[in-house]
Formats: structure tokens, sequence, C-alpha cells
């Protein structure tokens, strides 16, 4: 098969590249390890910037994120005593939409056929050929049979683990890479949300978060140890600790259910440069990882791809291809400030195995002056609710 873009992975960030590139007539084909079923059952953040949500209107495919996601105007820090509101809204004029990132895929997936985006499920043995050549192309297997996708340039949207970073040749390459020592147990359940905006707590046994994905649907996380067990946990434990975490005035508001879905992540700060080599483009999980805390994910995944769509737009359409080779810093730019908040937020909320008195008393402070710094909460407010692009 011959094709112009050959796309690796169908998470949000291979699927938004793959319309945004259809939506101005360059062919695009999409190969996916996993089955739609299976790429659709992940659970994750799902906060929406403004950039994203734009870019979902801009191809159409915003209605139901406006019909059912919620946008919120505001979300609370606690140091597990007082909320501490931050108005985004009233701090920027603008509002994040809560809205799940299995919905956001699924309105992708199922808008692929009729926009001429070819998804091919359950590719398996992805491997890429010849990136730093004019020809490069990929080969994969389905159905007992091996198949081969020639392309102009192979986008690398498979995610940390996927193949497309391990084809950049080291020698050109550099990572960067932060572990905590710490992950989130996360529980999702059928039962209201306790605030209708969320909660992030730093409390002395360690961060909580009370978020939702709808009016009926509530998403919880607590920190727990590294390596820590999910046998561990029975639904009650969850809850409890919970109450503790979040406070009384949060826990007189929480409504107890049975989890849907229970897991525990690790998390990591990791960014991958340069994010071209040759033919071949990394954007999204591919090339970079945020903690979950402040929820930049799924944004910087939407960032790169909208910064990656216009550099294969204007090579297409102009034979520009300056706009190509400059792809990457433009990326990373932003993405270095996403990960520097994505740090900070988790360093301020989180309980570090090896903080002392001291660092507990620093982290009271610093929300001690946010509660009361206009200045400080528009600082969070800037960067939860989206830098420009
Ligand atoms: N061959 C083909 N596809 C692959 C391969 C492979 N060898 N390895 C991984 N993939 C697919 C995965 O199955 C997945 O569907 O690539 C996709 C990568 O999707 P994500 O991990 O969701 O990454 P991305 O699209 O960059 O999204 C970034 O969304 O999933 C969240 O945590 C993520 O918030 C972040 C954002
Ligand atoms: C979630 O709802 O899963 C969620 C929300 C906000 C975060 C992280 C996760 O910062």
């Amino acid at each position: 098969m011959k094709t112009q873009i050959a796309i690796v992975g169908a998470g949000p960030a291979g699927l938004l590249l793959g319309h945004l590139l259809r939506a101005e007539g360059i062919d695009a084909v999409i190969v996916e390890r996993a089955s739609a079923d299976y790429v659709l059952g992940r659970i994750r953040a799902g906060v929406l910037e403004r950039t994203t949500t734009r870019l979902l209107d801009r191809l159409g495919l915003g209605a139901r994120m406006h019909a059912e996601g919620l946008p919120h105007d505001g979300f609370h820090l606690t140091d597990g005593e007082r909320l501490i509101r931050i108005d985004i809204a009233a701090l920027t004029g603008r509002q994040v939409v809560v809205y799940g990132q299995t919905e956001l895929t699924r309105d992708l997936m199922e808008a692929a056929p009729g926009r001429g985006l070819h998804i091919i499920y359950e590719a398996a043995d992805v491997a890429l050929f010849d990136v730093d050549s004019d020809a490069p192309y990929l080969t994969y297997s389905k159905g007992g049979r091996s198949h081969r996708i020639d392309a102009a340039f192979i986008c690398g949207c498979d995610g940390f683990h996927g193949p497309s970073r391990k084809a950049m040749p080291a020698a050109v390459a550099a990572s960067f890479e932060k572990l905590y020592p710490f992950g989130w147990l996360g529980i999702l359940s059928d039962v209201p949300p306790c605030n209708h905006e969320l909660i992030y707590a730093n409390h002395e046994r360690g961060f909580a978060l009370a978020s939702m994905r709808s009016a009926t649907r509530s998403r919880y996380y607590v920190q727990v140890p590294l390596n820590e067990k999910l046998d561990n946990w029975p639904d009650d434990r969850i809850w409890d600790e919970l109450a503790i975490r979040l406070g009384p005035e949060t826990a007189a508001q929480m409504t107890r259910g049975p989890a849907l879905e229970k897991s525990i992540a690790p998390l990591r700060s990791f960014v991958f440069e340069p994010m071209r080599h040759g033919r071949l483009m990394l954007a999204g999980d591919s090339a970079h990882i945020v903690p979950p805390t402040g929820a930049k994910g799924l944004n910087l995944a939407a960032s790169d791809v909208h910064y990656l769509s216009e550099a294969l737009i204007r090579h297409f359409r102009h034979g520009d291809s300056d706009a190509i080779a400059g792809y990457s810093k433009k990326a990373l730019a932003r993405i270095w400030k996403s990960e520097r908040f994505s740090w900070q937020l988790t360093r301020l909320m989180h309980r570090f195995p090896d903080n002392d008195a001291f660092d507990r008393r620093m982290q009271l402070a610093d929300l001690d002056y946010i509660a009361s710094s206009v200045a400080a909460q528009t600082v969070i407010a800037e960067n939860y609710v989206g830098l420009p692009l």
C-alpha cells in the first residue's frame, strides 16, 4: 500500500493527526496494534484545554463533547483542611471541559471511515524502515500475512512503549527522565461527584484527587507507594482513605459505591529530543510523558499534532520543508513548559518518602501563599487552562 502519511498508533495523537490531515485532503493510514475495543477500554484523564476543544471544533467533531462534556470554571487545591479555589474563568477568561479521553477517542474513531481515514487495527509487529531516506516505509503483520506501507512521512503516535521512538538513532537523540517514588490508585464508580469541580488534596498521608466523568460517574485517586498491590485496597479502604485525605467538608459530600474499575499507575516525567529525524516525526506519549497531576498528557498530544499537521500541510501545499525541520523545536518549547507545570504541581501536592517536617511546612506555606495571592493563583490558572499554541 502507498499513502502520504503512515501513522503508527490510534490513540488520541494518531487519531487527531489523521483527522487534521484528512481535513486538508492529505492521505493518511493508521496502523494500530490493539483492537478498537481495547483502545476504547483504556480509562484516562479527560480535562480538555481550550486549544484541544478548538481542535475538535475545527474538525467539526465537537458536538458530543459540547453536549455531554462538563465546562469547568475552576478547581480546588486543599491541604486537607480548607479548600483553595482557583477561579480559572475569572483569572484567565477561559474554561476547561471535563470529557473522558475514552469518549473523545470514540468520537474520533467513529468519524474516521466517513472522512477517509483508514485505520488498520490488530496490526502486529509494526517495524519502521529507511526513515532517514526519501522513501520510508513500515511493515506489519495481520491475519497471518505481512504487509508493507510506503509513505512520504511516518508519524510515530504509538505511545511510550511503541516502536517509533526506538527507530530514532541513539546518536542523534537525548532523553530526560524523572521517576516518582509513588503511584496513583484510581477508582471509577457510578456515584455523583462530591463537588462540581475537581479537588486536588495534599494531606499528610499523601495526595488524593476527586474528579469525575459525568454528573453520575466519579473518578477518584489516592497516592500509594510504588509497587503497592491492588489486592491491599478493597473498595472500602479506598473510600476511607479518600474521606481522610480530602478533608471532612468534602468527605461529607462524598457518595461511596462499588468500583467499576481500579488500577495503579506509576508517575513519570519524560522528554525525548529531537522529535523528528529524517522523515520520522514523533507526537504525544511516544516523545514525552507527564505525571497526571494537572491532566496535561492528552492536551500535549493535541498541541503536538496541531504543530505537526501544520508543518505537513505546508510541505504538501507549498513545498515548504522548513516547517517540517522546525516541528521539533516548536513542539518542545510548549512541551517543556507543560512538563514544568506538571512536575511543580506534583511536587506541591504529594508526600515524598524522603520529605521531612521542614519539607512539609514548605508545602503548607506554599499552599497558604497560593490561598492569599491572586498572582500565585493566576500562574496556576494560566498553566492549568493551557498555554497558547
Ligand atoms: N504498533 C502499533 N500501535 C501501537 C504499538 C505498536 N507496536 N505500540 C503502541 N501502539 C498504539 C497503542 O495501542 C495506542 O493505541 O499506540 C497508541 C498510543 O496511544 P496513547 O498511549 O494513548 O498515546 P497518545 O495517542 O500519544 O496519547 C497521549 O493520551 O493515552 C493518553 O496518557 C496518554 O494522556 C496521554 C495522551
Ligand atoms: C481524571 O479525571 O482522571 C483526572 C483529572 C485530572 C487530573 C488527572 C486525572 O489532573
